[in-house]
């Protein structure tokens, strides 16, 4: 690791990192809440989908992501990928030297905070699912709490498509949710980078009477809690710089950027953060 050497300063970058594109919901999330931040992005685009991937080789391939982030002096990092949080966060912690804040415990606390009845859902990636990190903060802050979580593979596949409001995608979500629906919860917690774009569809399926708790936007407050009160807050004026890297030749990169982002992306770089070869 080759970080700074005097500490995080308020001048410097936050790091955003992701398995792929699917990050860019949170980073957008982070750029409309702290606009006088610069970011640093970092996609692993060679090596996505994280989600169905061993514990193990997540949490290597995160100590990579944080290493290359650290080597661009952020001053905090975001674990934007649900399935890197839920399986690495206290490693990346360990590493990175610098505040380190996953999308697991500030979508969690929000569910938690926002059920009436207490019976929350949770959808992501199998890996997200079977790691049970959700469940053991919804928890934590509500021991009462029942949490019935339910892995949804297709949703990402099906949103990098761009069928986000489609028959086949409404088919597969009716699929999906039936169990959760069958089991009475309140409140849905969308834990993947790709879930906030099925909102509208998600809402309509579940109706009014469950709310959608998106771990983007939690997260993102969260951030400006975590930096307010580490005196990490950039005071700047001027518009802040925004960097984009991936692993991976990003065939599809405009179009999901904007996509996902909302705008055009201007420096992208292709780099390799692989240290095994
Ligand atoms: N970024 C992942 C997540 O939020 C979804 C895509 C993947 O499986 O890598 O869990």
């Amino acid at each position: 690791m080759t970080g700074s050497d005097t500490g995080p300063a308020p001048s410097g970058p936050v790091g955003v990192f992701d398995s792929g594109l699917g990050g860019l919901t949170v980073l957008r999330a982070v750029r409309d809440r702290l606009p006088r931040e610069s970011t640093v992005y970092l996609g692993d685009t060679a090596r996505v989908p994280y989600g169905p991937k061993a514990a193990d080789t997540i949490r290597r391939y995160a100590l990579e992501a944080t290493d290359f982030l650290v080597d661009k002096r952020v001053k905090a990092i975001v674990i934007a990928c649900n399935t890197a949080t839920a399986r690495a966060l206290p490693d990346v912690q360990d590493r990175a030297g610098v505040p380190v804040l996953g999308v697991v415990e500030p979508g969690g606390r929000a569910a938690a905070t926002a059920s009436a009845s207490g019976r929350i859902g949770v959808i992501g990636t199998r890996g997200t699912v079977s790691s049970r990190a959700y469940s053991r903060v919804i928890h934590h802050c509500r021991p009462d709490a029942e949490v019935f979580e339910q892995a949804c593979p297709l949703f990402v596949p099906l949103v990098e498509e761009g069928w986000t409001d489609d028959d086949v995608t409404r088919l597969a979500a009716q699929r999906y949710l039936e169990p959760l629906l069958e089991k009475g919860i309140d409140t849905l917690v969308l834990a993947c980078t790709h879930y906030p774009l099925l909102k509208p569809l998600l809402s309509e399926l579940v109706g009014p009477g469950i709310q959608l708790i998106d771990s983007a936007e939690s997260t993102a407050a969260a951030l400006d809690d975590l930096l307010s009160a580490a005196g990490l807050s950039s005071s700047r004026e001027e518009q802040p710089g925004a960097s984009y890297y991936v692993t991976d030749e990003a065939a599809r990169f405009d179009l999901l950027a904007r996509r996902l982002l909302g705008e055009e992306v201007d420096h992208l770089e292709m780099v390799s953060v692989d240290s095994t070869g």
